[in-house]
């Protein structure tokens, strides 16, 4: 039987991460890598992603480091040939890269802005799965899918953010109905659904001194049952047990990693009328 540490152990597996140039990226692809996997990190610009590069290059890994828009077919297609050129296999996918989506009311939301956020955040995921699920079938000896969707996929956000949140549905179904169609080959496919993660842009929201800001961080950490919005490192635990065998058993998944949000009902507190606030 295998021991605790040999079921998180990522030795000799290719990982890719997608927007490995990001705040979650970054700290995935760090962990995947502690964990033992090589790297190839996909993103669209090269700012971060040659950050990421040399961190995981610093580790000792193999790391490929390629820029690919998750949402053009030829661009996916020819990040993968990298892939298979330099490294030879895939065993690991994390869709992660997600764009910034244009916050519209929906009676006013216009197409393009709508096709573009679709485009990155559902079909960019769709386009990696596939060419990740074609390999890994090819290879015969399984793999991991996980998508980084968000609470968002599971309720709404309100304040024109519904072109995010259906991109995110969107996700939780397609995890679904790939562990379906993937498991007789042993792919298994899951998700993580963050909360607020400490990000360049939560970074500027709170150091914005404005009142609009500081009550929206007072909303947001009020639905947050553990008062805080999440780090990047503490998306690795997650990422790195739905990756390795420790959760073999595991598919079709939707986890929370949002500090308890999506448990709290709207008339819900983490605290008694007679506690302070
Ligand atoms: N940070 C949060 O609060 C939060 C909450 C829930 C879910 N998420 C999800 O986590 C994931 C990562 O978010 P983050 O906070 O690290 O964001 P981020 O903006 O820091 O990183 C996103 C990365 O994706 C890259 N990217 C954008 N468009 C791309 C494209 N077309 N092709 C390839 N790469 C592209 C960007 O260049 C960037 O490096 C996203 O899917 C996001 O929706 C984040």
């Amino acid at each position: 039987m295998a021991t605790h540490r040999e079921l998180f152990d990522l030795t000799g597996r290719l990982a890719i991460v997608t927007g490995a140039g990001g705040a979650l990226g970054h700290a995935v692809s760090i962990g995947l890598a502690e964990a033992g996997a090589d790297l190839a990190l996909f993103d669209i610009t090269d700012t971060g992603l040659e950050h990421t590069r040399r961190a995981v290059a610093a580790l000792g890994r193999q790391c490929v480091a390629v820029l690919c828009n998750v949402g053009v077919e030829d661009d996916v297609d020819r990040a993968f040939t990298v892939v298979d050129e330099t490294v030879g296999r895939v065993d690991i996918l994390v869709n992660n890269a997600a764009t910034a989506v244009e916050r519209h009311r929906p009676e006013a939301f216009p197409l393009d802005a709508w096709e573009r956020a679709l485009r990155v955040d559902l079909t960019g995921y769709f386009l990696c799965a596939r060419a990740a699920g074609r390999r890994m079938i090819a290879q015969g000896d399984g793999g991991s899918v996980v998508n980084v969707s968000s609470i968002a996929g599971a309720t709404g956000l309100g304040r024109g953010n519904f072109a995010y949140s259906v991109a995110k549905g969107g996700i939780n179904q397609l995890t679904r109905e790939l562990a379906i169609e993937w498991a007789g080959h042993g792919i298994r496919v899951n998700a993580i659904l963050p909360a607020q993660f400490r990000n360049a842009g939560w970074a500027a929201v709170e150091t914005d001194p404005s009142p609009a800001s500081s009550s929206l961080l007072q909303r947001i950490t009020d639905g947050i049952p553990l008062g805080r919005l999440g780090e990047p490192r503490e998306i690795v635990g997650p990422v790195v047990f739905l990756a390795a065998d420790a959760s073999s058993m595991v598919t079709g998944a939707l986890l929370p990693v949002d500090g308890g949000n999506l448990a709290l009902n709207a008339g819900g507190s983490v605290r008694w009328p007679d506690e302070p606030t």
